[in-house]
């Protein structure tokens, strides 16, 4: 045991505490988190947090009582705070609650080096060449494998481009593609910009609770962005008659549809994909057993799909893929190579091997009890101490929407920023250009925090909802 190295980190996490304290960033009164669960998000002995814990207690800064674990003790940050006028810091939120995030800690950071390592011994020599701007075969292949099994998506590796997340695939459809698109109402504004960038000014199609009205798709409209198993942020999943619809659009105008698949693999209500292959036209009655499998089942010709790994594993990795119509293969693989060519080689051999070798199904598996975990405790919290509220969009992802009575998501989000929140309102997704009435709601993520700030976060979040 490194003994001083160990002491030195109790002695940092004490100062950190303090400082915390000092200045107001943990109030008085916030309850501690458990030793273990702190110990366990910074890495170090229980001891050590249980040791830096009886240091502030006995220093006045915090007090612990029996069945009520350790507090800040209250009044302690307003004596210690420096007498000269500052004013109030602006403050950086404590919680991360923003939409869709997964959780950072969670990389597994050891089957991906032992897969990085297999995939850079056994790499031939021509993999170090510049490259194929469709990406590696290895793979290629193993996301056809992966995607038929898992989304029912119908492709071989032929068919696939690896791009640098969902973000860089869009771009370069709305390079090929530079007009009259459609998009759902609420959408991600960050890929508004993208099209937006691109000189696109796209037609918003109306969302309800079954996904876009894809019966309202303009004639005129050649491409739509749509997110089937998943609506974002919303939370629904479109409708099978919808889905039809969408479908029969594409083939009647000769449109495309581009399907965002961002989290298909994240549902917790049923399986991610039906197995056996629904019709088109099918309708189903409950809402409950809607197939999730990708839309592009569907139709191959007529929806290019895209997959991204920045919610199943990181952001950070920029690793996505397309499955393209085997008509505009030629096109989407010539606009990849001139305008952008690919990501890095190790990473694509070291993602191949990461399916190949079962460590992506089991982190997914791991990631989707944990997240539903997560789901639980919020949906539970809210029924408790929030039953006024509406809860939506539970049935999959990283977030839900929480409804909130018409004219006061404005003042919620101020009051969720003054408890140190981050997150964001309804109306934040919503396309500027759409029309008609408007939900006021709050979409919470939940993987991000800590274990161990998680407790914190669900207070906060109660403390900033409207009452009754
Ligand atoms: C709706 C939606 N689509 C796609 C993505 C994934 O984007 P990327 O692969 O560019 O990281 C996100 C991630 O935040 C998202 O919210």
């Amino acid at each position: 045991m490194d003994l001083p190295a160990e002491g030195a980190r109790r002695t940092a996490l004490a100062q950190a505490l303090r400082s915390a304290v000092r200045s107001g960033r943990l109030a008085g009164g916030t309850r501690l988190p458990p030793y273990r669960a702190l110990a366990a998000d910074l890495g170090l002995a229980r001891n050590a947090v249980a040791d830096a814990y009886a240091e502030l207690v006995a220093e006045g800064w915090f007090t612990a009582r029996q069945g009520s674990g350790t507090r800040v003790a209250e009044g302690v940050a307003a004596a210690a705070a420096p007498s000269a006028g500052a004013g109030p810091a602006p403050e950086r939120p404590r919680h991360d609650l923003l939409q869709g995030k997964p959780d950072p800690a969670s990389f597994p950071r050891g089957p991906w080096a032992t897969s990085a390592r297999r995939a850079l011994a056994g790499a031939p020599t021509e993999a170090f060449g510049p490259g194929d701007p469709r990406g590696r075969p290895e793979l290629r292949r193993a996301l056809a494998g992966y995607l038929s099994r898992t989304r029912g998506v119908r492709t071989g590796p032929e068919n696939i481009v690896v791009c640098s997340g969902f973000a860089n695939g869009l771009r370069l459809l709305a390079s090929l593609r530079p007009r009259d698109w459609a998009v759902e109402a609420y959408g991600l504004p960050f890929h508004h910009g993208i099209l937006d960038a691109a000189g696109i000014r796209p037609h918003p199609v109306a969302v309800d609770e079954d996904g876009a009205r894809t019966g309202e798709v303009p004639a005129r409209a050649r491409t739509l962005l749509l997110t089937p198993a998943h609506q974002f942020p919303t939370g629904c999943a479109l409708l099978p008659a919808r889905r039809a619809a969408a479908v029969e659009w594409a083939r009647s105008t000769g449109g495309l549809i581009v399907e965002d698949d961002y989290d298909g693999e994240f549902r917790y209500d049923r399986k991610p994909v039906d197995p056996t292959p629904w019709q088109l036209g099918e309708r189903r009655n409950s809402r409950q057993r809607l197939p999730v499998g990708a839309l592009q089942a569907l139709d191959p010709d007529r929806v290019i799909y895209l997959g991204t790994a920045s919610k199943s594993l990181a952001p950070g990795l920029r690793l996505g893929w397309m499955v393209v119509p085997p008509g505009l293969m030629e096109e989407v693989t010539a606009a990849k190579g001139f305008g952008d060519w690919a990501s890095s080689t190790l990473d694509q051999l070291t993602l191949a091997e990461f399916i190949r070798s079962g460590a992506y199904d089991r982190h997914v598996r791991k990631m989707r009890l944990q997240y539903q975990r997560r789901r639980n405790d919020l949906v539970a919290r809210l029924a408790a101490d929030a039953p006024h509220l509406r809860v939506s969009g539970v049935a999959a992802g990283l977030h839900i929407v929480l409804e909130l009575p018409p004219g006061t998501e404005p003042d919620v989000i101020r009051s969720a920023a003054r408890q140190g929140l981050a997150l964001h309102g309804l109306s934040y997704f919503r396309h500027p250009d759409a029309v008609g009435p408007h939900a006021d709601g709050l979409v919470v993520g939940y993987g991000t925090p800590t274990d161990s700030l998680w407790s914190g976060a669900l207070d906060a979040l109660m403390r900033a909802l409207p009452a009754p």
